[in-house]
């Protein structure tokens, strides 16, 4: 049922860091309400790249069709991490579908393993996802928090020689190398199933396209290479603009309570999660992710 706008709170924002990060309240996610009260949520996204929903206990519909209000959603290159019943949903779990921890040895565990790098979703796609929604279903007492950084705000700060450098670069990104991270997933033979992704070329520096702000274009998680410099000035660079980005005064860390939604914006920001102890507790989350528009203009393109 869809509530009647009359009974419904406004919404308000409460910022949790100074540059990113930001509390939703008076919003249900499961009942949204008319596309007004949407419309709101998307504004809200656009300044506020992070968006943190409380007490919100959904299930996968109401996940998905909440997340569809924003573009149509991607279906996750790892096919073990896919939910039996909702393509839609990619499992960012240590449990399987029944509810057994996963071997610390096992290809799932290893890939999601490497969500503790720093990265944003999707970056091996031709056209990157725009944003991801998680959902928190069994969160844990110690670790496992995720780190946001604010890929704006870093880039601002650079200096302008960095920022003019930065003109014209473009970095390779695959799929593939998220495996070779891992030095025991890399040797196996049989790394699980994925859908064949090639790998493709984007700008290091990008420019929103809906607010046209600029900013760096990270993803340490599949980023092989700068087109226009050799290694190791290449990687030296990629390494310092890491460094750079992922600074405190950039970052918010968000100490997840069972069912927080969080939604961000993939075009502007990085994360990561931070380590825990995988075999002694569950940690259950459930991401929808939402097909990008357009591929990353470049943010000299941006005038
Ligand atoms: C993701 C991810 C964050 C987390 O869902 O895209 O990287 O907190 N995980 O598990
Ligand atoms: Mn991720």
């Amino acid at each position: 049922m869809v509530t009647g706008a009359k009974d419904l709170t406004p919404i308000e924002l409460n910022r949790l860091h100074p540059v990113i990060g930001t509390e939703v309240r008076g919003f249900s996610i499961a009942d949204p309400g008319d596309g007004d009260r949407i419309d709101e949520i998307k504004r809200a996204w656009l300044e506020h790249p992070v968006l943190v929903f409380r007490e919100q206990p959904i299930c996968d519909t109401d996940q998905i069709r909440f997340a569809r209000h924003f573009g149509e959603l991607e279906i996750h290159p790892s096919l073990a991490h896919q939910a039996s019943g909702h393509p839609e949903i990619y499992r960012v779990s240590n449990v399987d579908e029944a509810g057994n921890i996963l071997p610390d040895k096992s290809n799932e565990w290893l890939y999601l393993n490497l969500t503790w790098l720093w990265h944003s979703d999707s970056t091996f796609r031709e056209i990157p996802s725009k944003g991801s929604i998680l959902h928190g279903i069994e969160i844990l007492k110690n670790g496992g928090d995720t780190l946001f950084a604010n890929m704006q705000a870093a880039y601002e700060h650079l200096d302008d020689q960095t920022k003019a450098r930065l003109e014209g670069l473009t970095v390779i990104h695959s799929h593939d190398h998220i495996i070779s991270l891992s030095s025991e997933l890399s040797r196996r033979q049989d790394q699980g199933e994925y859908t064949e992704l090639p790998p493709v070329s984007h700008p290091l520096a990008r420019a929103h396209p809906e607010t046209g702000q600029r900013s760096l274009f990270l993803s340490p998680h599949t980023m092989v290479a700068i087109e226009q410099l050799p290694d190791p000035e290449g990687r030296a660079l990629l390494d310092r603009l890491i460094e750079h980005a992922t600074q405190n005064r950039f970052v918010y860390r968000h100490r997840w309570r069972e069912h927080d939604v969080i939604m961000w914006d993939n075009r502007c920001t990085m994360h990561m999660v931070t380590p825990f102890d995988n075999q002694a507790q569950r940690r259950i989350m459930h991401r929808t992710t939402i097909v990008g528009d357009r591929a990353p203009i470049p943010a000299s393109g941006m005038t």
